[in-house]
């Protein structure tokens, strides 16, 4: 049996939503393996809108189990509003949501620290202030708390006060008084969240054994990750596919499909260099007729050319085979198309990304650029459909990359997507 991983390939915002939606029907389980609230999916349901940050979109599958894997970080007030907006919008969750007991917890104080280093400008990385970059620092210096901590007040209090000496999150000028304010909360938290707490690693693995299909799904994007992202500008978990084994605990053989959503641009949110960013009106253009806006935060995304510089370093580190592209559509009204095939950074002409961020955000790209088709796609529904140079961009992206692009997204809804490989998706899981 086979299982498959969906990550993002750029700076994320690809739209791995609707890809893992297209993929859900072909699995029993969808898991997601690292990141917490800073992700971000809007969904209809019943006619009215559901903001999903933890939660995989694939709970909106009748039957499908989803589970948040160890590797998460979890704010128990934004998870328990997903889970509340999900029952008022009528889906039965029902032995179908599960959250590691091994995940670690967001506390209120961790999202104030995310926010006050983000207003001292020397270290403003334009995170989503959600407490994800705290979270993870605590639990690397050892005294974060997960939810299996949360109903043990002996454990609770040992890890609080080395928490207290040790996070630098912890609330500025609080003592003891503010330890027993945060106990009581973590007891709270696991009042509420007891129903959904489980050991996830045992129960993914239970389900593997009685035969069931599997989805990794990823958040954030490969130039995101913490080690192999624009560093520092990333968040603060890996996000490449490898992730999954950790952030789920199955060992590699499991996973032997990788899909990497690329969209058929550029966007990136946050500080950090973007090679091929367009500041001008073409870059709003793409804003626009892409609605590049924020599902999590709301603000506007820098937008630019497909950069297959980032992209080939994406496809290696993720081993990518398979691709899906989505937002083809937006650039229907655009006589010329640009492509960053390479760099010119100051030690010379470059297929590579550099390590150095310096170097990065002095890399010029080197573009080439092809003839746009002037033709409205988003209607069309399969590869033949699609206009001659739009084929030809699609392949050409392909080609720079070295991988085949399974799915061909030409606008938001369901059925503005073209299966131009359906042999390989069904692979995915055979
Ligand atoms: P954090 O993950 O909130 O710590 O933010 C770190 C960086 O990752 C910032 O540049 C964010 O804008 C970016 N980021 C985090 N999550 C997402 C996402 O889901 N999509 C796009 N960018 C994200």
């Amino acid at each position: 049996m086979a299982h498959a991983i969906v990550i993002g390939a750029q700076w994320g915002d690809e739209g791995k939503g609707k890809i893992v939606d297209l993929l859900c029907p072909r699995v029993d389980v969808v898991v997601r393996f690292q990141g917490g609230p800073n992700a971000g999916h809007t969904i209809s349901v019943a006619g009215r809108k559901t903001f999903l940050h933890h939660i995989p979109s694939g709970i909106l599958h009748a039957g499908k189990i989803c589970l948040l894997g160890n590797g998460m970080v979890i704010d128990p007030r934004g998870f328990l509003e997903e889970v509340n907006s999900l029952r008022a919008a009528g889906i039965d969750l029902k032995g179908r949501l599960f959250l590691s007991d091994r995940a670690q917890i967001i506390f209120p104080h961790h999202r104030d620290r995310d926010g006050l280093t983000e207003d001292d400008s020397a270290q403003k990385i334009g995170t989503t202030r959600r407490g994800v970059g705290p979270t993870y620092q605590a639990k690397i210096i050892r005294v974060g708390l997960r939810g299996a901590d949360l109903n043990d007040p002996d454990e609770l209090r040992r890890r609080l006060a080395a928490a207290r000496r040790l996070d630098p999150a912890w609330p500025p000028g609080e003592e003891d008084g503010g330890l027993e304010a945060i106990m009581a909360l973590a007891r709270d938290y696991h009042r509420q969240l007891a129903p959904y707490l489980d050991d996830t690693t045992s129960r993914l693995h239970d389900l593997l054994d009685t035969g069931c299909r599997v989805l990794f799904e990823g958040s954030q994007g490969t130039m995101l990750d913490v080690d192999h992202g624009t560093y520092p500008y990333v968040t603060s978990s890996n996000t490449v596919a490898g992730a999954a084994c950790a952030g789920a605990g199955v060992g590699p053989g499991v996973l032997q499909g990788v899909v990497g959503v690329f969209k058929a641009y550029a966007t990136r949110v946050g500080e950090g260099p973007m090679p091929s960013e367009e500041h001008g009106e073409k870059g709003d253009l793409l804003r626009e007729r892409g609605h590049e806006f924020g599902t999590t935060t709301g603000r506007p995304r820098r937008c630019g050319w497909f950069d297959a510089v980032a992209g080939r370093h994406s496809v290696r580190v993720n081993g990518l085979k398979l691709g899906a592209l989505t937002l083809l559509d937006v650039l229907d009204v655009l006589d010329e198309i640009p492509i960053a095939v390479a760099y010119d950074t100051p030690a010379g002409r470059s297929k590579r990304v550099p390590a150095s961020v310096t170097q990065l955000a002095a890399a010029r790209p080197v573009y080439e650029i092809v003839r746009g088709w002037q033709q409205d796609t988003s209607e069309c529904r399969s590869w033949m459909d699609l206009p001659q140079r739009a084929r030809d961009f699609v392949e050409k992206l392909e080609q720079l990359l070295g991988i085949r692009f399974a799915v061909v997204s030409v606008g938001p809804d369901r059925e503005q997507t073209i299966i131009r490989d359906a042999a390989a998706l069904d692979a995915l899981f055979a």
